[in-house]
């Protein structure tokens, strides 16, 4: 079964209380999740695999570490996900970024798919899925099926609030991926929204409603 991480820093937990604050306008929630998803990526990348390289600094030779292995891959689920690249950018500048637009139906709130573009050997690639909400789970899972259907492997999921139904559908339907969030909160309501949650983070923040 993949793992669940659950990052407590208290950083990340700070910004992400000043977020989930009705009164939080879309400008400060922005830049909040743009600085929680850099430092959720550092802790995302803490066990990648370092290889020698044999490198001269002004004073000596020397054998030094340097990443190795596979490239990576960021793919955000739309719109929300969009909101976590860029402090995964900050971290990895060369990771390349494919896009997968998935809406939950208001009704059944199950992902509708109406769009994906992805690197093209994205199956060579780490692919740190993105999204800051994982309430059912139905958009992250159908991202990941979408993303295994096209040969990827070694897939991250990274959100920011989950909800135990949510873990729990990754965690059946892709054994194989490790989730990191930065809050698991208490349960699903009616509408299918986490509580306590944050509350619809697209619109959030990108001003919608
Ligand atoms: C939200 C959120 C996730 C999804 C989570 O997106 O950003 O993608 O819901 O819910 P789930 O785990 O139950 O699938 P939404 O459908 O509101 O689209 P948006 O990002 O375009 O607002
Ligand atoms: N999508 C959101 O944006 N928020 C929730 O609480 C659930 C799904």
């Amino acid at each position: 079964m993949g793992i669940l991480h659950v990052i407590n820093h208290p950083m990340i937990t700070h910004k992400l209380t000043i977020m989930r604050k009705t009164e939080t306008g879309s400008k400060d929630f922005r830049q909040l999740l743009d600085e929680i998803s850099m430092l959720m990526g550092y802790e995302l990348t803490r066990d990648i695999p370092l290889e020698e390289v044999e490198i001269d600094t002004p004073v000596a030779h020397m054998t030094a570490k340097m990443i190795s292995g596979k490239k990576m891959a960021i793919v955000p689920i739309l719109r929300a996900g969009l909101g976590m690249v860029d402090g995964l950018l900050s971290l990895v500048p060369v990771a390349k970024v494919g896009h997968i637009g998935l809406y939950r139906d208001p009704r059944t709130h199950l992902p509708v798919e109406y769009y994906c573009k992805l690197p093209a050997d994205i199956e060579d690639r780490l692919v740190i899925v993105v999204d800051p909400m994982l309430a059912t789970g139905g958009s992250a899972s159908d991202a990941i099926t979408m993303l295994k259907k096209r040969g990827v492997t070694n897939i991250r999921l990274m959100c920011l609030v989950g909800a135990p139904e949510g873990a729990k559908k990754i965690q059946e339907d892709h054994p194989d991926v490790d989730i990191y969030i930065a809050a698991m909160d208490d349960h699903l309501n009616e509408h299918a929204y986490i509580v306590p949650g944050l509350g619809d983070a697209g619109d959030r923040l990108f001003g919608t409603k």
